[in-house]
């Protein structure tokens, strides 16, 4: 049992079983929208939206525009205003946000002990090609993580990245050899306290020559884990202190052996970080076929989470001052104070749902029209009748993070999911 559910990887066994992945869990507005953000005037309609309308970023000095990812003329396309507005926000790259405050923790960690030897890039376009974000990594044809269901899609062949591993095989071949890679990471997902469609991670990799093992007297692989563990054991030690931590084996398609790490952090296992031996494969497409390394991924939230007390993901986007102003740079495990909370409101719906239902489908429709207005959606109710339709219902929780809702509002919420549910998701209302 972990303390959260909270993202951090997709790619263990459990989701090569589960196939289908309707209702399976996968695996983080800030202080102020990115400076690089340019709006375009505010329309009319801009008070009721739940996300600025955003006409493009800015990411690493490369300008991208609303239209290229929000494509209404490519039918493979699923990207959201809601997503696209956060493209470019960068939360890891603010030094008093918790997420930035994390990620300079962990690079001190590397400067400290491998005497700045890790190189690191935090601006690397999260718009990548399929074969960055699957091929490169060999992840399998028919995994679900290259779903519609499961990824944006820009168009067929280039996606939202799922995971910092994408930027593993490119880095590689551009001669890198030992490097950190943090970056905003986008799935389609469920929502809860723990799931939010943007989050963070951070990838670490390290190639090794004959000389490394050579002289160990280790076969190549046993001496990668063995410095794999030592290097993240280190690194836990750094984050939490002096925490008991267990090794359990798992399965990655880019690495083998596969570990994650867990720690025992207020009485209870807490998956940390998914890592392993990097695939032969992998590196001798980027000519490195007499070396071996090692790689790692971790979801920055699940750790922010614990580290700072903060028990909502959707506080990371939040503008509120009472939110922002507790954290400083260079403040690690700061403990969150909460204030009071504005009052949630409940509504209830329910449907027969078709073939094509999927519970993701459903949560970006609501997401879609209350943005960060919505705290959860829960399954509460299912069966299936005589006639073998099957009806779902779902109790939407609405709370602001920011304020009162009024029941005017909430209602009209209400009111638009159940039409929107209806025209895009061919379910029939209850
Ligand atoms: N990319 C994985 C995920 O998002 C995390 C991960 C696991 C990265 C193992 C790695 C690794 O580099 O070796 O689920």
């Amino acid at each position: 049992m972990t303390i959260f559910s909270v993202q951090s990887t997709i790619f263990s066994r459990a989701s090569v079983v589960l196939l289908s992945s309707n209702g399976f869990k996968r695996f983080s507005f800030a202080s102020s929208f990115s400076s690089s953000a340019v709006y375009s005037p505010p329309l009319p309609k801009m008070k009721k939206r739940r996300y600025p309308i955003v006409s493009a970023v800015d990411i690493g000095g490369v300008t991208i525009s609303r239209n290229d990812v929000v494509r209404d003329d490519d039918p493979t396309n699923n990207v959201p205003d809601s997503i696209f507005s956060k493209l470019g926000m960068q939360l890891h790259r603010r030094d008093k946000h918790p997420i930035g405050i994390l990620k300079n923790a962990i690079y001190n960690y590397f400067d400290s002990n491998y005497s700045k030897k890790f190189e690191k890039f935090d601006d690397l376009s999260p718009i990548v090609t399929t074969k960055q974000n699957f091929d490169d990594v060999l992840v399998p044809a028919d995994h679900v993580s290259r779903s519609l269901n499961d990824t944006y899609y820009v168009d067929s062949q280039t996606v939202l990245r799922c995971h910092t591993s994408a930027h593993q095989a490119e880095l590689l071949r551009k001669g890198h050899s030992r490097f950190l890679v943090t970056g905003d990471v986008y799935r389609r997902d469920s929502i809860d306290s723990t799931h939010y469609p943007v989050f963070h991670q951070m990838e670490g990799f390290c190639v090794f020559s004959p000389e490394d093992w050579n002289e160990s007297g280790k076969d190549s692989t046993l001496y990668a884990a063995e410095d794999l563990k030592k290097c993240l054991e280190g690194l836990a030690r750094h984050l939490f202190g002096s925490v008991e931590m267990r090794w359990v084996d798992t399965y990655f398609p880019f690495t083998n052996p596969s570990f994650e790490l867990e720690i025992y952090f207020k009485e209870d296992w807490l998956e940390v970080l998914g890592c392993g031996v990097t695939e032969q494969v992998i590196l001798k497409q980027s000519g490195l076929e007499n070396n071996v390394a090692w790689a790692f991924g971790l979801g920055l939230e699940r750790l922010a989470m614990v580290l700072f007390d903060i028990p909502d993901i959707r506080f990371f986007w939040t503008s509120d001052e009472r939110f922002t102003s507790q954290f400083g740079k260079g403040e690690l495990g700061v403990k969150f104070k909460p204030y009071s909370k504005y009052p949630p409101c409940y509504k209830d719906i329910s449907f027969w749902i078709s073939d094509s239902f999927t519970e993701n489908n459903f949560c970006e429709v609501v997401r879609g029209i209350a943005g960060d207005l919505v705290e959860e959606l829960k399954l509460i109710d299912q069966f299936t009748n005589k006639k073998g339709m099957t009806s779902h219902c779902y109790r939407i929780v609405f709370r602001s993070m920011e304020r009162s809702l009024t029941d005017e509002e909430v209602n009209d919420l209400q009111s638009k999911v159940r039409d929107e549910v209806q025209k895009k998701l061919n379910v029939e209302l209850r």
